[in-house]
């Protein structure tokens, strides 16, 4: 059974093959530009793409998808199917500053890559079967997602800005002994890179004789959970002392805090925006891991 289908597979391959040499004269484009049947398989094959509902990847097919004539061709490819998309994202109705992000989310990704060599595959077999315009549709239905996940990253990265912006929890400013606090805190627990950062806990020069650190520290990370409650407590949908508990929770397994201050400790150095940039996008990250956790409180 198993065998049989294989063959008749490869038999409508190679038909498909001599159509796309014949239609190539003809001025159907998209089919023209078409990575090859082998380029696409092979590059398949080396990228373990998986759930293509034919036995074609067990095919021994000879042909090295490294080639450059087979990365144009793909380059190509996805980049005329990731310039439909641009051009669909531009015609709905969103704020402009999360139409990058929403094209990032949607064609920024191994999967997208993936599931339009998939595509092109399923059209080698049958150019009528769409596979590729079909592919786009459902890349767009994704839209309304994205744009919700964008907006939840602008916020966050809001929160990183309020942060850095030298407010220690969000009303006051940070003193100089809460800043050499903080920063011995970090360096003690290995929770800054001292290889990337010049970090000096204290370039000030005051007088710590007697400084409580660790007091300090202690009612610093009860009052970010604190907030944090708060802050959870206002939305409808946790606002039981159960859930609200869950979700501090989350944020504690993920050392929030930690995160916090390292952020505070930052804002004293004179970081390059390319950093602020990695730290920004690692909050988000992390904040984004904490937020699916809070979903299933
Ligand atoms: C198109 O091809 C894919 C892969 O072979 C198949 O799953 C799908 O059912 C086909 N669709 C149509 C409309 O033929
Ligand atoms: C795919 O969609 C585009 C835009 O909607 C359309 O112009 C093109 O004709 C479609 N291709 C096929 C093969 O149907
Ligand atoms: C996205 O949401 C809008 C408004 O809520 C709706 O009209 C549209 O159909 C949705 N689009 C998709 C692809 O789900
Ligand atoms: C943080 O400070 C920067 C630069 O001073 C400013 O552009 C930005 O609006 C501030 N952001 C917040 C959330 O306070
Ligand atoms: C924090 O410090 C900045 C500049 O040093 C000052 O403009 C601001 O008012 C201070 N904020 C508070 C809440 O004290
Ligand atoms: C630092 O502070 C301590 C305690 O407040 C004090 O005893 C000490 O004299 C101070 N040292 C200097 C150099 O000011
Ligand atoms: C911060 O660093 C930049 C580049 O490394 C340098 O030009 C600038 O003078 C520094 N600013 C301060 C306040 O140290
Ligand atoms: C977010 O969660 C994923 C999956 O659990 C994990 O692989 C990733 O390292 C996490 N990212 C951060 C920045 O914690
Ligand atoms: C609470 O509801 C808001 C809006 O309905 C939603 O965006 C948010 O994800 C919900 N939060 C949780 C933890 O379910």
């Amino acid at each position: 059974m198993r065998s049989s289908i294989n063959f008749l597979r490869l038999q409508i391959t190679s038909m498909a093959l001599i159509i796309l040499s014949i239609s190539a004269s003809a001025q159907i484009t998209e089919v023209k530009t078409l990575p090859s049947f082998e380029c696409l398989v092979s590059y398949a094959k080396l990228q373990g793409i998986k759930d293509i509902n034919t036995p074609v990847l067990n095919e021994d097919i000879k042909y090295d998808s490294t080639m450059p004539e087979c990365t144009t061709a793909r380059q190509n490819l996805i980049s005329r199917v990731r310039t439909e998309i641009r051009s669909r994202i531009n015609e709905v109705e969103i704020l402009p500053r999360y139409s990058n992000c929403i094209y990032e989310k949607l064609t920024g990704t191994e999967s997208f890559v993936h599931s339009v060599i998939k595509a092109a595959i399923f059209e080698h077999f049958d150019e009528n079967n769409n596979s590729i315009n079909r592919t786009i549709s459902s890349i767009l239905k994704e839209i309304n997602n994205s744009i919700q996940i964008c907006r939840q990253e602008d916020e966050v990265g809001n929160e990183f800005d309020t942060i850095f912006n030298s407010t220690f929890d969000g009303t006051r400013n940070l003193t100089k002994h809460e800043e050499y606090c903080i920063k011995k805190y970090l360096i003690k627990n290995n929770l800054i890179d001292i290889y990337t950062y010049d970090i000096d806990p204290n370039p000030h020069n005051i007088n710590v004789t007697g400084l409580n650190c660790e007091e300090m520290i202690r009612k610093s990370n009860e009052e970010v959970y604190d907030q944090l409650s708060t802050v959870y407590f206002q939305k409808p949908n946790l606002s039981n002392d159960e859930k609200v508990e869950c979700a501090v929770e989350k944020f504690r397994e993920a050392d929030y805090f930690d995160l916090v201050m390292k952020i505070n400790a930052l804002s004293t150095l004179n970081i390059t925006s390319e950093q602020k940039i990695i730290e920004r996008e690692n909050f988000i990250q992390i904040f984004s891991n904490i937020t699916s956790k809070i979903a299933t409180c």
